[in-house]
C-alpha cells in the first residue's frame, strides 16, 4: 500500500474539482452536497475528461462535449442512455492525517 496525498481536507468545498494524475491514470477529485468523490478523470460515452464537467443538484456531473449528465451517486448517465453508456468508474479515497487521497493498490 501507498498512500498518495491529493488534497488537505481543509481545501474541499461544494463545487470543488480539480484533476490529478496518478500512476498513469487520470483521476477527478470532486466534492458536490458534502459529499467527496474521486472518479476516473473520463466520460464513458467518448473518452473526453471530465475536468471541466459542470456539477449540478442531486450530485451530478454533465460532461461538457455532449452534455451527458452522470450521477455521481450511481455511475449511471441519467436519461434515456442510462442503461447503454458504461458507468463513471470510482475509485475509493484514502485518509491520512489531515489530508485525502488514493491508496496505489486500489488504482
Ligand atoms: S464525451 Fe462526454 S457526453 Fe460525449
Amino acid at each position: 500500500m501507498a498512500f498518495i496525498p491529493l488534497e488537505q481536507l481543509s481545501q474541499l468545498y461544494d463545487g470543488y474539482q480539480r484533476p490529478f494524475k496518478v500512476d498513469g491514470k487520470a483521476l477527478l477529485l470532486c466534492q458536490l452536497e458534502g459529499k467527496t468523490f474521486l472518479i476516473e478523470n473520463r466520460c464513458p460515452h467518448m473518452d473526453v475528461p471530465l475536468t471541466d464537467a459542470s456539477q449540478g443538484a442531486q450530485c451530478t456531473l454533465r460532461c461538457r462535449a455532449h452534455g451527458i449528465e452522470f450521477s455521481l451517486l450511481n455511475g449511471k448517465a441519467n436519461g434515456p442512455l442510462g442503461d447503454t453508456i458504461e458507468r463513471l468508474r470510482f475509485y475509493p479515497i484514502a485518509y491520512d492525517g489531515n489530508k485525502l487521497g488514493v491508496d496505489t493498490d486500489t488504482l
